[in-house]
């Protein structure tokens, strides 16, 4: 719509000029340029909610083939899914073999971590969204167990999707799971050690780093699972949400 106003502005200065100038060529009358003046309002686009701002996006996911090893080897795109205005967005570095087979992120092991995770922040799994930087299954040799990171290259193609639906959703915290996650979103590596815990900011969002949630199914120790809840606590205290002395307490050791 701003490109058509500055065109339409474009056309009536123009006429304007040829009119004072005396031309009579095109002809514009005084009412045809307070009709034309009033045209962008007549035409403004009808306001499109956030559902459909995102399906009109996940319908292009769906055609994206800027990975042709993925349109290829993908069962189907992974968009994300959630509360189109949720005020929590977590995002994951790509969907997993689960994900790949049933179109939606965060449902293997890993996806019911985080959905256990989201529910002990007093959120329901469909209050907060949940989405990741690749939107197609990174492909694996035939018969390979397991998934692999996706490349950097994978990211740097997927990532607008992800950035358009941070536009449409405006999220007011958003968590990164992981690593590559952080690599996607923020352009550097690091050790989780040092990344976690600490606030960064993405399209100007805040945005906090914490592990994958596979990490805590590798690590099962209550001191692994203590550091993402931390990480969480500072999420909900950022987001205002009231915290329960229980939830305050969660993975501490029990005190002598
Ligand atoms: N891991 C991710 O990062 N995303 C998913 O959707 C599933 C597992």
């Amino acid at each position: 719509m701003d490109e058509f106003q500055s065109a339409l502005g474009v056309v009536i200065d123009r006429l304007e000029e040829i009119r004072d100038g005396g031309g009579r060529w095109p002809r514009a009358s005084r009412e045809v340029l307070a009709l034309l003046q009033q045209v962008p309002s007549r035409v403004s686009a009808p306001v499109r909610s956030k559902t459909e701002r995102l399906e009109e996006l996940r319908t292009l996911v769906r055609a994206c083939d800027l990975c042709p090893h993925l349109a290829q080897s993908r069962t189907q795109t992974v968009f994300g899914v959630g509360n189109p205005d949720a005020d929590l967005m977590f995002i994951g570095e790509a969907p997993g073999a689960d994900e790949d087979r049933q179109g939606e992120p965060f449902v293997g092991r890993a996806g019911q971590l985080l959905t256990k995770i989201i529910e002990t922040m007093g959120f329901r799994r469909d209050e907060v969204y949940i989405a990741n930087i690749l939107k197609s299954r990174p492909d694996m040799p035939a018969g390979a167990p397991g998934n692999r990171p996706p490349t950097a290259e994978e990211m740097k193609n997927c990532l607008p999707f992800l950035i358009e639906q941070i536009k449409i959703v405006q999220p007011k915290v958003m968590v990164a799971l992981g690593a590559t996650a952080v690599e996607g979103l923020l352009g550097f590596r690091g050790t989780m050690s040092k990344l976690r815990g600490n606030w960064h900011s993405f399209q100007d969002t805040p945005l906090m780093i914490t592990f994958h949630p596979s990490y805590l199914l590798r690590n099962q120790a209550p001191a692994e699972k203590r550091k993402v809840w931390e990480d969480m606590l500072l999420v909900l205290e950022k987001l205002g949400r009231p915290i329960t002395p229980k939830q305050r307490n969660y993975f501490l050791p029990a005190s002598a």
